[in-house]
């Protein structure tokens, strides 16, 4: 097997399409060799400027200096072990989450993703309850695994299989194509009363967890109206539900604050968090209360997996914690988000096509419309400016659904520079694309 010899981009891309399998969209056209702070570099030497902080992990930038220095300290030192044996690394960082979470969430388990922080929260929820219904979100992500992805209703479902028996749909809130309206206004508490009646006439009455993101990102960046979630949350407690809050992409910092769900006041049942704990690395936890996890273990809970307690992403995980509070950077991603949207909001009065601009700090939703009055989405155009983007250096992700919603969430270390040349060449794709 002789597969060293040539290593030009076209013998990459030759063995990448005979090689690998296609889990979603197809491949973007960079191959990427390395990666600092807020930019990536290709194999043929072109920067790219990163608007997606890779798969919305890369909080703290690429090869964050003290993130490296601590994962070539640990790898040397102690990297995996048996699960049922602890580390002080674990019990540190669990030590560290406990104390930045709202309300009483202190007791933690570790794990490698989200999907799999879900899929334990929810049988947590399970456990807990004595129930088994879990309600979600008809705009959300929580992950490809059984559990996760039958209360992921942003994603095709075609082809896969039945979904975990119990698996209920509340309509998403949709601020921007309002359904329910009550004179000028957005009425979600209609919307809500509507959909709680759905879910009552077909529940068993076995209600097990209701999962939220405290912002629908993968669904298109949409922020809840205020006091939604507290409403949503109460309504499910009613009910005899857990809340579990899904902060894979909003938690530590991104937002404004440590958590999302602290904007409207909500403290839940359960927290998970993956993607920005690990910066990059593989890295989850499940945050609950000890009435919550005492009960759970009571009742024989369950979830045992090769990488739960490693100390290594553990280790990562407690320096991100770290820099995130000793850098201020959750008030950082709140000052650079407002001169980031300050920018697209220019670019909405200069251009008809984007039809909204919304989002939270650094997490932020540019919605690409045909018609600013019928609001008809245009994802072909949001998918030509994506690509001309990437041709004229920065990578940015537009989200999966065909509504044309940019979803730009740059590293939160991002520099005014970095964010105002990243608005420079949306700018230039945007007007080369329309
Ligand atoms: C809100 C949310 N939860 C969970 C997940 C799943 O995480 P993972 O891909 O690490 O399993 C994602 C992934 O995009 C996500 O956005």
């Amino acid at each position: 097997m002789n597969v060293e010899a040539d290593t030009s981009e076209g013998a990459l891309w030759q063995r990448a399409n005979r090689h690998l399998v296609r889990y979603g969209y197809s491949f973007q056209s960079a191959i990427i060799e390395k990666a600092h702070g807020a930019f990536m570099t290709t194999t043929d030497g072109r920067r790219l400027l990163d608007f997606a902080s890779g798969q919305m992990s890369a909080i703290l930038g690429h090869s964050h200096p003290e993130i490296t220095a601590v994962i070539r300290e640990q790898a040397g030192e102690l990297v995996h072990l048996y699960s049922q044996l602890l580390s002080r690394e674990v019990i540190d960082l669990a030590e560290a989450l406990a104390r930045i979470a709202p309300g009483s969430l202190e007791r933690v388990m570790l794990l490698s993703t989200g999907g799999e922080a879900n899929e334990a929260a929810l049988r947590m929820a399970r456990t807990a309850t004595g129930g088994f219904e879990v309600l979600g979100l008809s705009r959300s992500w929580h992950g490809v695994t059984q559990g996760a992805a039958s209360a992921t209703y942003n994603s095709s479902r075609h082809g896969h299989g039945p979904a975990v028996p119990g698996s209920f749909v509340l309509a998403a809130p949709t601020p921007y194509r309002p359904r329910f309206m009550k004179g000028d206004e957005y009425d979600w508490i209609g919307e809500l009363d509507y959909g709680f009646e759905l879910f009552d006439r077909q529940s068993s009455g076995s209600a097990a967890a209701l999962i939220v993101e405290p912002i629908l990102s993968s669904g298109g960046v949409i922020v809840p109206p205020e006091g939604y979630l507290r409403e949503v949350a109460a309504r499910a407690r009613k009910r005899g539900m857990l809340v579990v809050v899904d902060e894979a992409q909003t938690g530590l910092g991104r937002t404004g604050r440590m958590f999302d769900c602290e904007h409207d006041g909500l403290v839940p049942d359960i927290v998970t968090l993956s993607k920005t704990l690990g910066a990059g690395l593989a890295l989850s936890a499940v945050l609950t209360t000890p009435e919550i996890e005492d009960r759970c273990f009571e009742r024989g809970f369950h979830f045992y997996t090769t990488h739960a307690s490693d100390p290594l992403p553990a280790a990562v995980g407690l320096k991100v914690v770290e820099i995130i509070l000793r850098d201020k950077l959750a008030e950082r991603a709140r000052v650079a988000g407002a001169r980031l949207r300050s920018g697209f909001e220019t670019l909405m009065q200069r251009y008809e096509v984007i039809g909204d601009v919304r989002g939270r700090g650094l997490l932020m939703g540019v919605e690409m419309v045909k018609d600013r009055r019928t609001k008809e989405p245009a994802p072909e155009l949001a998918g030509r400016i994506m690509n001309r983007c990437l041709e004229l250096g920065m990578s940015t992700s537009v989200v999966r659904g065909g509504w044309g919603v940019f979803r730009i969430a740059p590293p939160i270390v991002i520099t005014d520079d970095e964010l105002d040349l990243g608005l420079t060449i949306f700018e230039q794709a945007l007007r080369e694309s329309v």
